[in-house]
């Protein structure tokens, strides 16, 4: 399956954004991943709206918007118009998330759902046909540069299994400690969309880094 590749700016250097995401264009990222989080859904305080509009001002890159924010159904006009392509919510949040799925595809957005490590496959079975993107967590959400938690490939596998007899098109998204090691087991499990953060915008090659996530191959 095509890896596609979505750089999370969480760890980037947020006083030099701009080269920031000069170097994820020329690295050929094909999103940016904007972590916005509230201080209560998960731990930690990141960025929001005002943040997300600088980059898109200066970027034509897709934007790729994971909120992890408690009631997220109240930001999503907010977002959509600070230049979010894609709005990806999570199911432990208190939204209703078929009202929250409308309103991201009523503001033309695509929209996505997230589970966290610990929620079932299960959790995401009702909404296969309404959206556009499924993220697993394989780190416990709140900070970058985790890793990379094993027992999520069941869990992407399962849902990889109810993608393909679906003929809904819907990414398979997952987020958290990916590098050009541990992008194989997510591949093997089926995802095809791969957020990475400090492994990209800690990288001195950024291209030869997104090149190794893209190509990197299981040896024996
Ligand atoms: C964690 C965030 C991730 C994070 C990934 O809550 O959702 O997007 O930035 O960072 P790395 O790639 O460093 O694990
Ligand atoms: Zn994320």
């Amino acid at each position: 399956m095509e890896r596609k590749i979505s750089a999370s700016i969480l760890n980037a250097d947020l006083l030099h954004l701009e080269e920031s995401i000069r170097r994820a264009e020329q690295a050929g990222v094909d999103m940016l991943h904007f972590d916005v989080m509230d201080g209560v859904f998960v731990p930690n305080i990141s960025f929001g709206m005002p943040l997300l509009q600088a980059a898109s001002d200066l970027s034509d890159l897709f934007m790729d918007v994971h909120l992890m924010i408690t009631d997220p159904i109240r930001y999503i006009e907010d977002f959509a118009k600070a230049g979010a392509d894609m709005i990806t919510f999570h199911l432990e949040s208190v939204s209703d998330p078929f009202q929250t799925i409308r309103l991201i595809h009523d503001h033309g957005c695509t929209a996505g759902i997230s589970i966290k490590p610990n929620t079932p496959a299960r959790a995401v079975l009702p909404f296969l046909e309404e959206v556009e993107n499924i993220l697993v967590m394989t780190v416990e959400p709140g900070f970058g540069g985790q890793s990379y938690m094993h027992h999520t490939n069941d869990k992407i596998a399962q849902i990889r299994y109810w993608l393909d007899k679906s003929k809904h098109k819907t990414y398979l998204e997952v987020d958290g400690g990916i590098n050009a090691q541990t992008i194989l087991e997510a591949d093997a499990a089926g995802a095809d969309l791969y957020v990475a953060g400090s492994y990209l915008f800690r990288s001195e090659d950024m291209y030869a880094a997104v090149q190794s996530l893209r190509h990197m191959e299981a040896t024996r």
